[in-house]
């Protein structure tokens, strides 16, 4: 168990120490406490080294000493003889000075007595209050290795030792007790001096004893609970990790996170001694568990970092291409200037590279003297300041085609270096170092909606930083309905007959009352195209919305379940001249999207108000297929042709009463309906005869854990501030899935199992015949086993269903309890876009609707 300066600089953290050894040793487990100095001594040490002042050493090393002092007063303890030694020995290194020791040994074994004082200090408490405890001077355990290349400065104040399992000194231990304390930070070399770990020395100590114990495992006490998805600090949403293997974690902790030393985990990897970071303050908190890899979890990218104060050097071979040798020249000078080399992009003529301020010690002097020796060789370019972002996973190529929309976000900016690393742990993007703060929470946001952090699986992914340490205000979570007051009654409708939507009402109401808060907006129609089910247009209409339509069955079906006095719109596409005509014939008030109709159709529309719906040239939502603007899609008229179609509207005595644009489905950010209705407003201003303006729907709901609701006061907040602008037009929306999709599950049952290498499949007894957005956009739905929904998830399953297509998936890598045939299964989620798009393909039943009221 190691603990750092902080954890052990007051009597309450030592009292937390003791308790948190009591608890190891309840478990039967024998302990090795590794401690740092006291907060604070190191660096008074280092100072006392830099001193050439005798008197003002020795004054130093008193004030030292008084700290200790203190804490011991604080203890109620007399100073014990081993800490009584070490402050004597350090008042005469002080006293002495370097002399024929040398400086850097000097100053190695002088900074060495911070560990040395503070563990001599733990062991009396220990001791004391009732946890008899060995001290063990570390550099008895730890030998230093030579390197090569290793000068005098890196051999004392900056060493390796070799850590291999060593039976005997087990054997010792075990001979003198139970626990055990010593330093962390020291080691001894060849010739008996003794030397520093450098950066991250504790946590190395303590993964070398690890190693030499062959430990159980390695506790790492620290004041966060672990290693997270991201910088909680950049990112607050950012996820704990609670598993990850000693590469993955080396990884992080090499390409940004601060928690562990990238060298502390090597020692551990071998022996296969597991490491446990914990939160000193919270040890109720499960922590980040690194250990050997593990096979059956989800591919998942597990954490995006961020470093900044990156230089790249573009070297470009004058004029020989393919030269040979060339890497070799441009190499030598960066070894001759002592730099270390970090990211590499190569062509025939041009090789990039990146150098990172962490490995080296990059001023503006040791650049330019680096350049004008690679001049000699290369034409050279520098670009800086950089910042290097790195997505982070276990077989990272394999993941490239869930990253799709998370690249798409490169495409505003400009990327300097693109490398992938050639263990396949990582992809990393250079770019200018500005940008990163912005863009570094989109990406992690994006990074879980494309499901590429799979945040859904919890042996992997724990709480958000926010939700332990913030200040609580979490996002609510997803409709959970189904999970707490209904459960019984699905478990029973499903046990009677699947597959089965289910649809709760109250959910509907209350999303609806939700929207009605917009007070921006003046009129709210439901998109039935998401659901069409009577008790649900019932239901909205009852809350005083209108309907939007897209089709005579859409409005037939509306017209049958709601009252008169309910506004419908028809919004159709490429649809034939009969649905127009028939549309006229209700109340619905019509849009139109193409010069086509006019051109073509225009008496029908004679003397009529219409709606127009344009196309502002983008699409945005979930998944492409979804995205309903720009010309790859056959949405709305190009803004470019609305003269045109005013003109053919004037020829025709049609008036333009509305305009109306929907950009795509599943939007979680708020601004976009701001910038939808800020274009329209404009557009409608050259026009004159328009007096509402339709922003359409697309409003998402978040179906990953983790990925944010849409704020709707924020949105209300962007609406009004347009409204403010453009008061003299009515603002109307028409939302679809929002309303309706926590409002449904899909009940199927466990038909059987299979297992194909290291892949298992679960069956149900529905797949995409019943709900295709899986299939469709690779759409996420939560799916639990309901009737084992309190069972320990163990397995990972792909969960299918009987159609005889590959793409029969309902959920890809899901952690689910070990089932049964005739176990409920809930999709969930399935409210919106399930029952309305399912098939009688392959001749399979439909699934049935039932209400919850
Ligand atoms: N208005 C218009 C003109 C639309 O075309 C749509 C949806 C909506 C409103 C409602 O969009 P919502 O608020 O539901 O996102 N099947 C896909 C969604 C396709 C949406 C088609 N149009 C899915 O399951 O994700």
């Amino acid at each position: 168990m190691k603990f750092g300066g902080t954890s052990v600089a007051t009597l309450p953290r030592w009292q937390n120490i003791r308790e948190l050894v009591a608890s190891r040793r309840a478990e039967g487990a024998r302990v090795l406490v590794v401690v740092s100095a006291l907060t604070g001594i190191t660096d008074a040490l280092k100072q006392m080294c830099a001193q050439e002042d005798k008197g003002k050493r020795v004054e130093a090393a008193r004030a030292i000493a008084q700290r200790h002092y203190d804490l011991l007063d604080h203890m109620q303890l007399a100073v014990p003889a081993t800490l009584a030694e070490r402050l004597s020995e350090l008042a005469m290194l002080a006293e002495d000075g370097p002399g024929a020791m040398g400086e850097l040994a000097w100053a190695a074994l002088v900074q060495a007595h911070g560990e040395l004082m503070s563990s001599a200090l733990g062991a009396a408490f220990l001791s004391h209050a009732g946890l008899p405890t060995e001290w063990l001077d570390a550099r008895d355990c730890l030998a230093a290795v030579a390197l090569p290349n290793q000068n005098e400065r890196t051999k004392l104040l900056s060493a390796m030792v070799e850590a291999r399992p060593d039976p005997a000194l087990n054997a010792r231990l075990a001979e003198l007790g139970e626990v055990f304390i010593t330093q962390g930070f020291i080691a001894r070399e060849a010739q008996g001096r003794t030397v520093l770990l450098g950066r991250g020395g504790s946590d190395t100590s303590a993964s070398y004893f690890g190693a030499l114990l062959k430990a159980q495992r390695v506790e790492i006490w620290t004041d966060v609970a672990g290693m997270f998805t991201a910088n909680p600090r950049q990112v607050p949403g950012a996820r704990l990790l609670q598993r990850l293997d000693y590469e993955e974690a080396q990884e992080i902790a090499s390409t940004g996170a601060k928690v562990l030393h990238p060298r502390c985990l090597s020692p551990l990897r071998e022996p296969r001694v597991p490491m446990l970071i914990k939160d000193t303050n919270r040890p109720e908190l499960e922590g980040t568990v690194i250990g050997p890899e593990v096979r059956e979890h989800a591919p998942s990218v597990k954490a995006i970092s961020a470093r900044k104060g990156i230089t790249l050097v573009s070297m470009e071979s004058v004029g020989m291409w393919q030269q040979v040798g060339f890497l070799a020249d441009v190499f030598a000078q960066f070894k001759q200037h002592g730099l270390s080399v970090d990211l590499i992009g190569s062509a025939e003529t041009n090789v990039t590279v990146s150098l990172d301020p962490t490995e080296n010690l990059l001023d503006s002097d040791a650049i330019a003297a680096l350049a004008s020796d690679l001049a000699k060789v290369c034409r050279v370019k520098v670009i800086a300041p950089c910042a290097a972002i790195t997505l982070v996973g276990r077989g990272m190529r394999s993941m490239l085609h869930t990253l799709s929309g998370v690249l798409a976000e490169f495409g505003q900016i400009r990327v300097h270096l693109i490398s992938q690393s050639s263990n396949n742990l990582n992809l990393t993007f250079v770019v200018d170092e500005n940008v990163v703060d912005d863009l570094l929470p989109h990406l992690h946001e994006l990074l879980i909606a494309a499901g590429a952090l799979r945040t859904d699986d919890s042996a992997l992914f724990g709480p958000s930083w926010q939700a332990l340490y913030g200040s609580g205000e979490v996002a609510a979570p997803a409709a959970s309905w189904w999970r707490t007051a209904e459960r019984e009654r699905l478990l029973r409708l499903g046990a009677e007959r699947t597959p089965r939507y289910v649809y709760h009402l109250p959910t509907v109401r209350q999303q609806a009352r939700e929207l009605k808060s917009l007070g921006a907006v003046d009129r709210l129609h439901y998109a039935v195209k998401a659901n069409t089910h009577p008790a649900i247009l019932k239901a909205l209409a009852e809350e005083g919305f209108g309907f939007e339509c897209v089709s005579p069955g859409e409005l037939k079906a509306v017209l049958a379940a709601v009252p008169e006095s309910a506004p419908l719109l028809f919004t159709p596409n490429f649809a034939p001249r009969a649905d127009y005509e028939w549309a006229l014939t209700t109340r619905a008030t019509i849009s139109l999207d193409a010069l086509y109709q006019l051109e073509n159709w225009g008496e029908l529309f004679r003397g009529r108000e219409i709606v127009l719906r344009v196309d502002l040239g983008r699409g945005l939502g979930h998944h492409e297929k979804v995205r309903t603007g720009g010309s790859g899609s056959k949405f709305g008229l190009p803004v470019e042709l609305v003269d045109s179609f005013l003109r053919l509207a004037d020829a025709h005595g049609v008036i333009v009463r509305g305009l109306h644009a929907h950009l795509g489905s599943g939007i979680l950010d708020e601004g976009h309906w701001g910038e939808v209705y800020g274009q329209l407003a404009s557009l409608a201003e050259r026009i004159g005869s328009v007096a509402f303006l339709d922003i359409g729907g697309g409003l998402g709901v978040p179906s990953h854990p983790g990925e944010a609701r849409l704020d709707i006061a924020a949105l209300d907040r962007v609406l009004r501030s347009v409204k403010a602008a453009y008061p003299h037009y009515q603002l109307w929306m028409e939302p679809g899935r929002y309303l309706v999709a926590d409002a449904g599950v899909l009940l199927a049952r466990v038909t059987q199992q299979k297992g194909k290498g290291s892949w298992r499949y679960l069956g149900v007894d529905t797949g995409m015949n019943s709900l295709i957005r899986p299939a469709l956009y690779e759409a996420w739905h939560e799916i639990v086993n309901l009737t084992r929904l309190d069972e320990p998830a163990t397995g990972l399953f792909q969960v299918v269903g009987p159609i005889c297509e590959s793409g029969d998936v309902l959920g890809t890598d899901r952690r689910l309890p070990e089932a049964q045939e005739g176990d409920v299964v809930l999709v969930a989620q399935a409210g919106a876009y399930g029952k309305v798009m399912s098939s009688p393909y392959n001749m399979r039943d439909e699934a049935e609707e039932v209400i919850l009221d």
